[in-house]
């Protein structure tokens, strides 16, 4: 029987990207997302994945979307905690709004998602989790000290909680992205990606969501089941840890 994956923020760039690899390797999937109703309604539409809309930042509603897709499709086997948000400054102009925003969705995110998942793959001595965290949480980055320290408290969090899956058959991994060509990397200003980011990155080009999805497939897979508390970076060689 086909095993069930859960891929948050899964209706738009990276995360859309996964959802439809894991699909395609034969999983069922349920892809989550926070708002944007016509996207995941066209994502639906173009590829058959059916969407479920809560906010990773609150618990209650993780605990309710975690019940509404076992309900739908069964046991949930993997867990790919992708969704994301930016809310850039420079630290001296950082709101503590936008601190919040990003710690709730990025970190506490990771969370709340992976606690309401947690007991059950315990119980079947199976499950994958897989964290999407980001280059900027390896190196930083100038005007993302929130994100930054998100993405990093998730590595942690990857590494901590590893040691404690390892005997109930649980691997949990992360997957640090580089500058990959979705809308959030799209939203940044054309001359600061043309002279400031490009050069900095050896392949001299943007990542694909395909190529961050197939780490992911690697990861879900059985023939990783040796590899947690691992990070993969997948940066265009930008950034060696
Ligand atoms: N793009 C990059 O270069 C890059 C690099 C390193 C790491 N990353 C990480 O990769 C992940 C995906 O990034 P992306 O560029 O693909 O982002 P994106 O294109 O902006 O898509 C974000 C997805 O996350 C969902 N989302 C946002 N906040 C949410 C919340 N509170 N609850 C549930 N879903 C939420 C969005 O849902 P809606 O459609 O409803 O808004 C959307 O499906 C993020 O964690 C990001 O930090 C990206």
């Amino acid at each position: 029987m086909s095993r069930v994956a859960l891929v948050t923020g899964g209706t738009r760039g990276i995360g859309a990207a996964i959802s439809i690899a894991l699909k395609n390797a034969g999983y069922k999937v349920a892809a989550n997302y926070a708002g944007n109703d016509a996207a995941a309604e066209a994502f639906t539409k173009e590829t058959g994945i059916p969407t479920y809309k809560w906010s990773v930042a609150d618990y209650d509603a993780c605990v309710d979307g975690v019940r509404r897709v076992e309900t739908d499709l069964g046991p949930i086997d993997i867990l790919v905690n992708n969704a994301g948000i930016t809310r850039d400054a420079m630290f001296h102009k950082m709101t503590p709004q936008q601190w919040k925003e990003v710690i709730d969705t990025n970190l506490t995110g990771v969370f709340n998602m992976t606690h309401p998942v947690w007991p059950g793959m315990r119980e079947r001595k199976f499950g994958r989790v897989i964290n999407i965290s980001s280059i900027n949480g390896q190196k930083g980055q100038a005007g993302q000290a929130n994100y930054s320290a998100a993405k990093a408290g998730d590595l942690g969090f990857t590494k901590a909680l590893a040691q404690e899956g390892a005997r109930a058959g649980i691997t949990v991994n992360a997957i640090c992205p580089g500058y990959i060509a979705t809308e959030m990397v799209k939203a940044i200003d054309e001359k600061v990606l043309k002279e400031r980011i490009l050069p900095q990155i050896p392949v001299g080009r943007l990542g694909e969501p395909e190529e961050i999805a197939r780490c992911v497939v690697f990861l879900a897979s059985d023939d990783a089941g040796f590899i947690t508390g691992s990070t993969i970076s997948a940066n265009g060689g930008q950034y060696f840890v």
